[in-house]
């Protein structure tokens, strides 16, 4: 019986010194096998009871479940502040010294469409313009009815559309052919005087030289109640000369036509006479670059906003094309091959984001 209670006291102190001295995680397993496994200490011990006369053996037993507990609880203890110790010390071993020089060899680089988002969205920005952004899983309403385009209408053809599976319960979405939708987002939630620009990736079936089944638009809108043409214009001119640095570029404002907005025109740059600008194309002439045009009563009216009332401008700008001007880039295509070559000539320093003045 006293011997029983010698056996528990003496585990207890060989168990604390011995967990005192573990310095692993291993080693404190290998001490709860020691202990409390199959052929532990503590479980011979529990084991011996047996031989003991009944009503020591509750006695007995009762202390060794206690020393038991005790075990459990010192064993656990110590694992956990070898562990937290251990993950300190890979944490502080892997910590990765971030104000360390970059290998010039290995210096990352902005890819061009990153840093012509941020100009124009530094430019826009710049003229008191909100940066928003809509989702690029759209509907049929806000892509294409909202926008003046009813069903049947034959500029739904000109946008090749990727549909995604119709759903069970009838409803059909779309990958968005262009930032457009965002203007309806906006309509339907905010109220004049509105000014944003929206940035984001739009997606059409096509692929050739020219066209890649992604792409990037800006579109911009603004609506309040004394908006013109010459608004828009002036607007789209201090754009163009601030993205390219350049205030004697000549552009024109061609006639066009989109359904979301009537007085509509397209902004075109002269190629040949900004050879130095557009080193990158053998096309000489006539660039279009922007579609523009006063928001169509039809679009104010279906988002609740009197067109006697409101009046508004809106425009859209492919920004590949304007990277390829801007940066002389000739292929299409090339921007979205992952060629870490063609990103090491073509990409940009990070030094380089985002300057409207003084680059050259
Ligand atoms: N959404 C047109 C397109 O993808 C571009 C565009 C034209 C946007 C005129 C506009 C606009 O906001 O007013 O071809």
């Amino acid at each position: 019986m006293e011997e029983m209670e010698q056996s528990l006291r003496e585990l207890e102190m060989w168990l604390q010194e011995a967990l005192a001295a573990a310095d692993s995680v291993a080693a404190v397993e290998a001490l709860r096998v020691a202990t409390l496994g199959k052929k532990g200490r503590l479980t011979r011990l529990l084991q011996n009871l047996r031989h003991l006369p009944k009503k020591e053996r509750a006695r007995q037993g009762a202390a060794a479940n206690i020393l038991k507990k005790t075990a459990l609880h010192l064993i656990q203890t110590r694992l956990s502040t070898l562990q937290k110790a251990e993950l300190d010390a890979s944490l502080a071993a892997e910590r990765i010294d971030t104000t360390l020089p970059a290998r010039p060899e290995q210096m990352g680089r902005i890819h061009p469409v990153s840093q012509t988002l941020d100009e124009i969205m530094a430019i826009f920005g710049w003229m008191g313009f909100t940066a928003v952004e809509g989702p690029e899983i759209e509907d049929d309403f806000h892509n294409f009815t909202a926008l003046n385009i009813p069903p049947e209408h034959p500029a739904r053809q000109m946008h090749d559309t990727f549909y995604l599976p119709e759903r069970a319960d009838g409803k059909r979405f779309l990958l968005r052919t262009h930032t457009s939708p965002v203007q309806i987002r906006v309509l339907e939630t905010e109220r004049p005087p509105i000014h944003i620009i929206a940035p984001g990736r739009v997606y059409r079936r096509d692929s050739d030289m020219t066209h890649t089944p992604m792409f990037h638009q800006v579109e911009g809108l603004v609506v309040d109640s004394t908006i013109n043409f010459s608004n828009m214009k002036n607007c789209i001119l201090l754009f163009i000369n601030s993205f390219f640095e350049k205030y004697d570029i000549q552009i024109r404002f061609r006639p066009s036509f989109f359904p979301f907005t009537v007085l509509s025109a397209e902004v075109d740059i002269n190629s040949a006479i900004e050879k130095k600008l557009m080193t990158c194309t053998s096309y000489e002439g006539w660039l279009e670059i922007i579609g523009c045009g006063m928001v169509h009563p039809h679009v104010l009216n279906s988002c609740g906003l009197d067109p006697e009332h409101w009046q508004g401008f809106a425009l859209g700008m492919g920004v590949e094309r304007l990277a390829m001007l801007k940066y002389g880039i000739p292929d299409l295509r090339t921007f979205y091959e992952p060629d870490i070559r063609w990103l090491q000539h073509y990409g940009l320093l990070f030094m380089d984001v985002p300057s409207v003045f003084g680059r050259r």
